[in-house]
């Protein structure tokens, strides 16, 4: 377990944690390569991507949230590349193995926004606990923190592949609870992901809605404690 210091920050939190892709890392940035495998597509390829990707979490989760894991878990790099198999037969695309591995060797190094570091150092070097907490697999996340740089101003990375349940189970927002020995209310959770942003609320933790793109909230559920238009704005509040 991390052991938290206690003199860390002037606020209530101790631990400051991030959601990985598309909050930290840009999981539209696709879109370009995509476009040039698929010209004219590019955009809407990507956006099904994401989409299918993440409703398959939510199958296997929800199809069998047992406190072991869920019996039809696959890791995120598997659900994120049979995710971008349907949606080229779904879209009529030939995806060949060649253009597949393009896609995927890309996805693995997923460019992170331009203030993931900045931000991630900043904390860090005011005392804060840093982490990730993702869907996504081990060595996934290995590889796109230690591309980007991002390594040495991450306390953990914590993925939910323990669990095998995704989020936006209760379990995958234990996690942090449990690897940091923190309270719920001393843990602000960090998510560009409107629906990751709300079930970390319905779970307990305070909550920062990175809004890049000024798009409206959930209709359900409460508000999100903080939300800002950058990662940057983060720095604002804690
Ligand atoms: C993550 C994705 C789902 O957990 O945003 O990193």
């Amino acid at each position: 377990m991390e052991t938290i210091n206690p003199s860390a920050g002037s606020g209530k939190y101790q631990l400051i944690a991030f959601d990985a892709y598309g909050t930290l890392f840009d999981v539209y940035s696709m879109a370009q390569l995509a476009e040039e495998l698929f010209p004219g597509h590019g955009q809407a390829l990507t956006f099904m991507w994401r989409d299918r990707q993440i409703e398959y979490t939510r199958l296997v989760t929800l199809s069998d949230p047992s406190p072991s894991g869920s019996k039809y878990y696959l890791p995120f790099w598997d659900l994120t590349i049979r995710s971008l198999h349907y949606v080229c037969k779904r879209m009529s695309l030939e995806l060949s193995a060649e253009n597949e591995k393009r896609l995927m060797d890309q996805y693995a190094k997923l460019t992170a926004y331009d203030d993931s570091l900045t931000v991630l150092k900043s904390i860090k070097e005011r005392g804060f606990s840093t982490a990730i907490l993702s869907n996504g697999s081990k060595d996934m996340l290995a590889t796109v923190v230690q591309s980007n740089g991002l390594k040495p101003y991450l306390d953990k990375v914590v993925t939910i592949e323990d669990v095998r349940l995704f989020k936006t189970a209760p379990q995958a927002y234990e996690l942090l609870i449990k690897e940091f020995s923190v309270s719920k209310n001393e843990i602000l959770f960090v998510s560009s992901n409107a629906w990751d942003a709300l079930a970390a609320k319905w779970f307990g933790f305070d909550v920062f809605w990175v809004n890049r793109l000024g798009h409206p909230y959930e209709e359900i559920g409460d508000r999100p404690n903080y939300e800002g238009s950058s990662l940057s704005k983060v720095l604002e509040i804690i």
